[in-house]
């Protein structure tokens, strides 16, 4: 339960850290790292991919040791590392990227199942189970349906079910690692007021996130890092998002609107007519030409990645009619949208793009294996290695080796292989779900660069996006989808960000 003491103020320090340095084989993640964390405060970590974030809170909740040298003082308490254990006893809670949740229980058993199985309780009635899950969601606000299954909530749900289970601790410091990505901006809203009301009654949040914007609005002091290193702590209050960009890149970017330079003419790479799925997406009607880009954007359950899914045969349609490059196709599977000269790149990275204990390499490669095989069916390792290098130095991966396992990158690193996977296909179709999502704002721009150039060669690129403007700024035209139709067309030249929002606000009343 929040033992919170509402009247904790911001001088008190809750944990501070000197000297913190991380070697893994071949790579300093941190180096002389100090850190602070005041009792009851909202605290953000910002930097790029790569930067050192996830290894530091690693270390806070005592999941990694850090390197000998350092000092880490929790209320009277000093350590040179810090054990899981450490970090628990002193109401250190950390929520990680995948949730960590168990889909087939249900929301009540996810909830208790710590005090179920914590051994200092024998026996923990269903009763008594059911009366926790009630209580620590009751701190947060939600009253979530106690029978169902985790699997079938939203993502934002589940992010709930996990803040709740946190909340059956003693929760003094609350870590949550890139919480938003998977949300859209109305959820983003209603997590971010949770943690406001925590922090209220004394419970400290460290957040990780690459919205600046999100940043911004909720944090009482940033942390900086830049390769490892802590470029310095902040008031929110005293810098901007431009700034915060600067400080964690050391440039600010600018974007370049895309404009089609040539007609749309000839035959279109796909059309759909009347596309429907049952409880999906109804009567579609997208042509998308060579060279263009579109972008789909709209409300969380609008059907847009049911459509993705439909187009790259993951979810097949029940109605209408769909070419690609003028051929009649039936969408029912994943190898003939391959096969057509179709790509996605999935809207969650960490469980459909990529075998994380593979390879670096191999995960770049495994979609065109079939191309450098020899007449005698010998794989051309060497041009598959200069492939790799090509797109780790166009994306900008940041690795120590192409043979390291993929789980080793950091989270946007990881983000950039399942990009290069993909465009390793040369496809003529791009589907593209939320890219740049966990991408830190530098790399943001160089990948919207490379989509552009290939949109350039010819290639035809969708977009889905919550970001208007990642959407607005990098697409010759915007489509809005609203419970399953496209609502509105959105040419982006003459148009702004403020139009598009009003134009969902307006269809979401
Ligand atoms: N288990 C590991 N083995 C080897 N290297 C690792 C391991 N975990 C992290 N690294 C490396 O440490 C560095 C920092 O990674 P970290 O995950 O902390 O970055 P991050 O700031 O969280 O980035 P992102 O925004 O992309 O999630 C990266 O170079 C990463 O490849
Ligand atoms: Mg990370």
């Amino acid at each position: 339960m929040v033992s919170g003491d509402s009247s904790i103020t911001m001088q008190s320090s809750f944990l501070s850290m000197q000297q913190i340095n991380k070697r893994y084989t071949g790579v300093q993640a941190l180096f002389d790292v100090d850190f602070d964390i005041q009792a009851g405060e909202i605290h953000c970590l910002a930097g790029t991919n790569g930067s050192g974030k996830s290894t530091l809170i690693k270390i806070i909740c005592g999941v990694e040791r850090a390197d000998a040298g350092a000092t880490i003082t929790i209320g009277d308490s000093v350590y040179t590392q810090l054990s899981r254990k450490d970090a628990l006893q002193h109401g250190i809670q950390v929520i990680y990227q995948d949730l960590s949740l168990f889909p087939n229980l249900t929301v009540q058993e996810n909830i208790s199942i710590g005090d179920t199985m914590s051994g200092s309780k024998r026996f923990i009635s269903w009763k008594q189970s059911r009366t926790i899950a009630i209580q620590a969601m009751e701190q947060i606000g939600i009253a979530l349906p106690l029978d169902k299954k985790v699997a079938h909530l939203s993502m934002a749900d589940q992010q709930l079910v996990a803040i709740s289970r946190a909340l059956t601790k003693d929760v003094r410091l609350l870590i949550m690692d890139e919480p938003t990505t998977a949300l859209t901006k109305k959820e983003v809203d209603a997590l971010l007021s949770v943690i406001k009301d925590l922090n209220k009654k004394g419970v400290a949040t460290l957040f990780i996130s690459h919205k600046l914007n999100e940043l911004m609005t909720v944090a009482n002091r940033i942390t900086v890092l830049r390769d490892g290193k802590k470029i310095g702590c902040y008031q929110a209050s005293d810098i901007d998002a431009k700034k915060l960009e600067y400080l964690m890149t050391g440039t600010t970017s600018s974007y370049t609107p895309y404009t089609l330079n040539k007609e749309r003419a000839g035959t279109p790479v796909l059309c759909c007519t009347k596309l429907s799925k049952k409880d999906n997406f109804h009567d579609i009607d997208l042509t998308v030409y060579p060279g263009e880009i579109v972008g789909i954007t709209g409300l969380l359950g609008s059907g847009r990645t049911e459509l993705a899914h439909s187009l790259f045969g993951l979810n097949p349609p029940t109605s209408g009619t769909c070419t690609i490059n003028g051929e009649p196709v039936a969408l029912k599977s994943v190898q003939e949208a391959v096969s057509m000269g179709v790509a996605c790149v999935p809207e969650n990275r960490l469980s459909d793009g990529l075998v994380l204990d593979q390879s670096i390499s191999k995960n770049i490669v495994m979609t065109i294996l079939d191309n450098h095989l020899s007449s005698l069916g010998l794989l051309d390792d060497e041009g598959l290695h200069e492939k790799v290098l090509e797109y780790v130095e166009a994306l900008q991966i940041k690795i120590s080796s192409p043979s390291s396992a993929v789980k080793t990158l950091s989270g946007g690193n990881q983000q950039r292989v399942v990009l290069a996977k993909w465009i390793a296909t040369n496809p003529t179709l791009f589907i593209l779900d939320n890219p740049t999502v966990g991408i830190d704002v530098a790399a943001k721009s160089s990948i919207h660069s490379i989509i552009k150039a290939l949109a350039e060669e010819g290639m035809a690129v969708l977009i889905i996006s919550d970001e208007i403007a990642e959407v607005l700024y990098n697409c010759n035209r915007v489509l809005v989808m609203n419970r399953g139709r496209i609502i509105g067309e959105f040419d982006s030249s003459s148009t702004t960000e403020n139009d598009i929002q009003a134009f969902i606000d307006f269809h979401a009343m």
